[in-house]
């Protein structure tokens, strides 16, 4: 097993100009495979809501929930850069709150990072975490958890006037001590403005190619996620496809007797099956 990547070894990678490698993951299977592929990060996202709950959005995750999905990437991914990432009421609340939440990440489910979406707005909190000496991961742009606000899941700082914003809340998240930056759907345009002048990592999600690293969705990559497709996406696998198509053999299989066969059967051990027969026949 490689040593576990620490957050000095991202800032590394960035000065290095080395692209960061990031994917969602939310149970153990996927998360070996992660491991296994090398990823730098896993992100234990809320939009497990809409994956693997079947939710319409994030908002109903709960703590509790992200907390059983870190703690399966971790025991599959022991050596990669682990974020949690905090669920809507988990930080809105107070800074305490937010303190609280974001240590349950770490004594539970021995994450590397928490991740909560907000500029300007949650500064406090931010600093509130990090006093805790927890690594923070900003994410400011498209936010999920208050897309209501912002006229549902809509790219951010596509004009002049909109972009000034978002490279305020970049800064002051980097001003803040936060150590890691996710822009979600901006423009290029801005993201790379920010990635030049930030010191820390700064990652993208349909944020286009002038950032230190990048980040999908796991379900999309693979192709498992079938409600719908951001246009950032890239599909990699068609697993919804492949997993059907299995299924629906074995399903035409045992309806037809053509499952299980002779080598999937436990046989009784030797001379056990006459004496069973014999048995029988006395109809005991
Ligand atoms: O929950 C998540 O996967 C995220 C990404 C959409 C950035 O926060």
């Amino acid at each position: 097993m490689s040593t576990k990547k620490s957050v000095l070894d991202l800032h590394q990678m960035k000065a290095r100009g080395e692209k960061i490698t990031w994917l969602t993951g939310y149970d153990y299977p996927t998360a070996l495979f992660e491991e296994q592929a090398g990823v730098d990060m896993i992100l234990v996202g809320d939009s497990l809501g809409m994956c693997v709950y079947g939710y319409a959005g994030t908002v109903p995750v709960t703590m509790d929930q992200c907390i059983v999905h870190s703690e399966a990437v971790r025991r599959g991914a022991p050596a990669t850069f682990v974020v949690g990432d905090m669920p809507f009421m988990s930080y809105q609340v107070s800074d305490e709150e937010a303190v609280r939440s974001a240590g349950r990440f770490l004594k539970e489910a021995s994450v590397d990072a928490v991740k909560l979406e907000g500029g300007v707005r949650v500064i406090s909190r931010i600093k509130a975490i990090l006093d805790a000496g927890i690594v923070v991961c900003g994410h400011i742009g498209l936010t999920p958890q208050s897309s209501g606000q912002l006229g549902g899941h809509k790219a951010q700082g596509r004009t002049l006037e909109a972009a000034k914003p978002v490279i305020e809340d970049a800064r002051a998240i980097e001003r803040a001590g936060a150590q890691l930056l996710l822009l979600e759907a901006v423009p290029p345009e801005v993201a790379g403005f920010i990635r030049a002048e930030l010191a820390i990592p700064v990652l993208g999600i349909g944020a286009g190619e002038d950032v230190d690293g990048q980040l999908l969705i796991v379900s999309d990559v693979l192709g498992e996620f079938q409600a719908f497709t951001p246009k950032f996406v890239k599909k990699y696998a068609d697993l919804a496809g492949v997993s059907v198509a299995a299924l629906t053999e074995y399903v035409n299989d045992v309806r037809a007797g053509r499952f299980p066969e002779e080598q999937h059967c436990y046989r009784m051990l030797e001379g056990e099956g006459e004496k069973f027969a014999d048995w029988t026949k006395e109809r005991p």
